[in-house]
């Protein structure tokens, strides 16, 4: 290591780790002590250090650190300020863990599974499901309510004026940040996306795929066997929401379930997505119910306030029975 590369490094740990002694940081970079404090009298007087600064410093009070149980030296300078992460030295201790950057993401992970499945009453209230033509605006779904309008479209060309309605719906009924997740083939994507964005406060934003394990039917027109299913992303406003991959494994072997629909999609799919784009207590709106598989997940979750609808009576009246059939079958 040049001399420069050294300095950066001393530099780099005296930020991460103000409190921790010159001696400590010295073994951690293999320097001497007094480069150390050198390097802390440069940063003290630049400001970019407080002297004598000890806000921070509760965490060296914790039993692993007193007792000398972890070896501050051997963390790098990512572990070393993740283990001042408010309840990362307590997770370490709790499960033996030895890396401070692992506790720190089980506890964001935990405190992320805790908020999606908070309870939010009685199921069966929550979920509303009804019969509505997307061409007459649904103005039953009040304005900015919905976090996410999870959807699954005809996919044919006569369709499209649909999802120029869906587009206007959407960019209504959203709230600032929700997201619509729009299924569609592949065959007239270009114009769908046209006909979504005729709206203009819904924003393109990213593909999501799910792989089907068996291909559904062969497209003998196009010469394709499709394996892959899409969602297309559209956002109101700026995303702000969790983290998400734009991969989701369809569990099982089908692409869909076709026993309430000639359409079905797969639950456990819309279940992923609704799970990871909605909290508890939130709407979700599903405006081409079909034989309802999005109403089932939201049964299933039943942490969600739920609205699906669809033209076609039949379909309403099977959605409802499903998910009465779920809830039943939940809490016998
Ligand atoms: C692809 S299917 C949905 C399948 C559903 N995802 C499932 O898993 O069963 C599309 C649905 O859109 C409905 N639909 C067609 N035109 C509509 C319109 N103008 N307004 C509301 N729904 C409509 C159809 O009745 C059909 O049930």
């Amino acid at each position: 290591m040049t001399n420069a590369e050294k300095r950066e490094k001393i530099k780099e740990r005296l930020l991460a780790a103000p409190n921790l002694s010159n001696r400590e940081l010295a073994r951690a970079v293999g320097c001497s002590h007094t480069s150390v404090a050198a390097m802390r009298r440069i940063l003290e007087e630049s400001g970019k250090l407080c002297h004598g600064d000890t806000t921070e410093s509760n965490w060296l009070n914790h039993p692993l650190i007193k007792g000398g149980v972890i070896d501050l030296s051997a963390y790098n300078v990512k572990n070393l300020q993740a283990l001042k992460t408010p309840g990362v030295l307590d997770k370490m201790m709790r499960e033996n863990l030895t890396s401070p950057v692992y506790a720190q993401r089980k506890l964001r992970q935990e405190a992320k599974q805790a908020r999606k499945n908070t309870p939010i009453g009685r199921v069966a209230e929550n979920i509303k499901i009804f019969k509505a033509d997307i061409h007459n605006g649904l103005p039953e779904v009040e304005s900015e309510s919905v976090t996410l309008l999870i959807t699954d479209p005809p996919y044919q060309k006569s369709a499209l004026s649909l999802y120029k309605s869906l587009g206007m719906v959407a960019g209504r009924v959203l709230r600032e940040g929700g997201s619509l997740l729009c299924m569609t083939g592949s065959s007239h994507l270009p114009e769908v996306i046209q006909a979504l964005q005729k709206n203009d406060r819904l924003k393109w934003h990213w593909l999501i795929a799910y792989h089907t394990p068996a291909s559904a039917p062969m497209l003998e027109w196009k010469r394709v066997s499709p394996f892959v299913k899409y969602f297309l992303w559209f956002t109101k406003g700026e995303y702000r929401g969790d983290w998400q991959s734009d991969y989701i494994r369809a569990p099982g072997d089908k692409s869909g379930d076709k026993t309430y629909h000639v359409w079905g999609q797969n639950v456990a799919v819309q279940k992923t997505l609704i799970e990871k784009f909605s909290d508890p207590g939130e709407l979700v709106l599903d405006c081409f119910l079909g034989g309802g598989s999005s109403a089932v997940a939201a049964a299933q979750l039943g942490t969600r306030r739920f609205l699906g609808t669809d033209i076609d009576p039949v379909c309403v009246r099977k959605s409802k029975q499903r998910v009465e059939e779920t809830l039943t079958n939940n809490y016998e």
